[in-house]
């Protein structure tokens, strides 16, 4: 598990220190050599809550037989409401619940045999509380967290973010859900408790003897890890039972590299409230939901006018997937299916998903009890100001970021993941509203080489931003059609799918914090490969 980045990390860590204010007037101090900034409780914080995450080597049931090791997080609260952590079974790391503007202790206790830190998916929180991989922590060590929760109600998430080992991390289960909630959400009066439902969908292969599988070749880093199974809430073949009523389904993208186009079998159509960044200002209807990894779509459901015993799957239909993806997973499918994985022979779930782009199940929902109540989906659901191009620091020359695939590594603007390597072109001025635009071969050649056209699900930490523009070389390519309508572009971002030979322009906020915030692409075997960079706000 141990690798030569940690290793020699470890062995700069015996150099001194250097202050946070030194930090803050020579940015190109912040290295490697600066790790133990922050790991300690502070005095002047007084936390309404006090959680405490220790991530431990756990045998636990996931599929029938044998338990499979994992990598687990169990979360406790040693001070305030109980309920901001709900220990999860399977692999999960626990699920915690906090409201906006509560402050928040969090020890992260690592007690797995590699260092690790963890990262507050689309949380607005200091530098230095954001998980940056500088910050990792080895065995035995504990780091400390503390921040106030700024960001409006919605579905958060946290995982690993290990200096090239942020795939295999979270693959072993080290991602869990943050939800945070707030006064206007808490007025709509959503369908709340068990009628609110997070699901994570993540895509996982075992061993015969149902241990997790991970790895392969060029390939397999190229395209980013399929798994054989569909795991939903850390369970195969998950099935969700229902009363006639109206649910809110959270649904998230947890998964190191697969894409979904989640859709109904009976062709119902999706209301979908909210998205990445909490609350849509009113509900859209879509027929199915494109969703890319980190992403997340809640959408309202009525079961209301169904039968008891009625069953509805949630599939992930057919789409195209690119030129080199389709080889690549063609290739790579047929491996699979050639019966060496867990369910392989018995022709279970284990067939059908073993390529990108395949039609497959999700999960069912079971229509088990019958209830009265009359939820009305609220028609305005909040108030999202826009941002304004006018309000940017460069509306007339927007930051390009250029997505590109080499050989073994995946590249920003031609540059690879380095600690300590800001460029010019990384430095953001604090308070600021950014122009930003993903290219994926939009100008120039596809992806940077013929046919390494590979769709890049793209993140930036800190402040959720809003998406403006999508342009696409080929709008009727049938790569393109297939999953665009499925596209949610509207309210706060922070994770958003860059299809080949598309730009995608953004708006987003740098108000706040000063210090490293990264950017990166989602699918984690690309991340871990380099296409992954920082930006320094001050
Ligand atoms: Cu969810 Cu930097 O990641
Ligand atoms: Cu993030
Ligand atoms: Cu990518």
């Amino acid at each position: 598990m141990k690798n030569d980045v940690n290793i020699q990390r470890r062995k700069l860590l015996k150099f001194a220190a250097v202050s946070a204010a030194a930090l803050a007037t020579f940015p190109s101090l912040i290295n490697a050599k600066t790790m133990r900034v922050s790991n300690q409780a502070s005095l002047d914080f007084n936390p309404d809550i006090e959680i405490s995450l220790t991530g431990e080597v756990r045998d636990v049931s996931v599929l029938k037989g044998p338990k499979t090791r994992v990598w687990k997080i169990i979360g406790k609260v040693l001070k305030g409401n109980k309920s901001a952590i709900t220990n999860e079974e399977s692999y999960l790391a626990p699920t915690i619940r906090l409201h906006k503007g509560q402050k928040v202790r969090i020890y992260l206790k690592n007690e797995l045999p590699s260092a690790t830190i963890l990262h507050w998916h689309g949380l607005h929180v200091p530098s230095k509380m954001d998980g940056n991989p500088m910050y990792a922590i080895d065995n035995g060590e504990t780091f400390v967290y503390e921040f106030e929760i700024l960001n409006r109600a919605g579905t958060y998430w946290y995982h690993a973010h290990t200096h090239g080992l942020t795939a295999k991390h979270v693959y072993s289960g080290l991602a869990g859900f943050f939800i945070v909630s707030d006064n206007e959400e808490q007025a709509l009066n959503l369908p709340n408790e068990e009628f609110d439902v997070p699901l994570v969908i993540q895509d996982r292969s075992f061993t015969q003897q149902n241990q997790l599988k991970y790895g392969g070749g060029m390939m397999m880093r190229m395209h980013g890890f399929q798994g054989e199974e569909i795991m939903v809430n850390g369970t195969p073949d998950f099935q969700l039972p229902v009363a006639t009523r109206a649910y809110r389904l959270r649904l998230l993208n947890g998964s190191n590299s697969r894409i979904y186009k989640l859709a109904w079998d009976d062709g119902t159509p999706f209301k979908i409230i909210a998205t990445d960044g909490g609350l849509l200002e009113h509900p859209e209807t879509l027929p199915y939901i494109t969703l890319a990894p980190a992403e997340r779509r809640e959408i309202w459901v009525d079961f209301s006018d169904k039968k008891v015993g009625t069953e509805m799957t949630l599939r992930s239909l057919e789409f195209s997937s690119g030129g080199m993806g389709m080889m690549g997973g063609g290739m790579r499918g047929r491996g699979m299916m050639g019966g060496m994985g867990r369910r392989g022979m018995m022709g279970g779930m284990g067939k059908e998903q073993s390529q990108l782009g395949e039609n497959f199940t999700v999960l069912k929902v079971r229509v088990s009890k019958k209830v009265s109540s009359h939820d009305v989906l609220p028609k305005r659901l909040s108030k999202i100001t826009a941002l304004r191009l006018a309000d940017a620091e460069n509306p007339q020359s927007p930051r390009r970021i250029t997505l590109s695939m080499r050989h073994m590594s995946a590249l920003l603007n031609g540059r690879s993941y380095k600690m300590n390597d800001i460029r010019k072109d990384e430095i953001i001025p604090l308070n600021s509203l950014q122009v930003i635009e993903f290219d994926n071969g939009f100008h120039g050649m596809g992806g940077g080489m013929m046919g390494m056209g590979m769709p890049h699900p793209m993140h930036l930490h800190g402040e959720q931003f809003q998406v403006i523009k999508r342009e696409v070389k080929n709008k009727s390519g049938k790569e393109y059609t297939s999953v665009s309508k499925g596209f949610l572009d509207k309210g706060w971002k922070d994770t958003v799918l860059v299809m080949p030979g598309e730009k995608v322009t953004i708006l987003k906020p740098f108000n706040d914090f000063t210090g490293l915030f990264m950017y990166h692409c989602h699918n984690l075997e690309h991340e871990d490969m380099g296409m992954m960079r920082d930006l320094l706000v001050k």
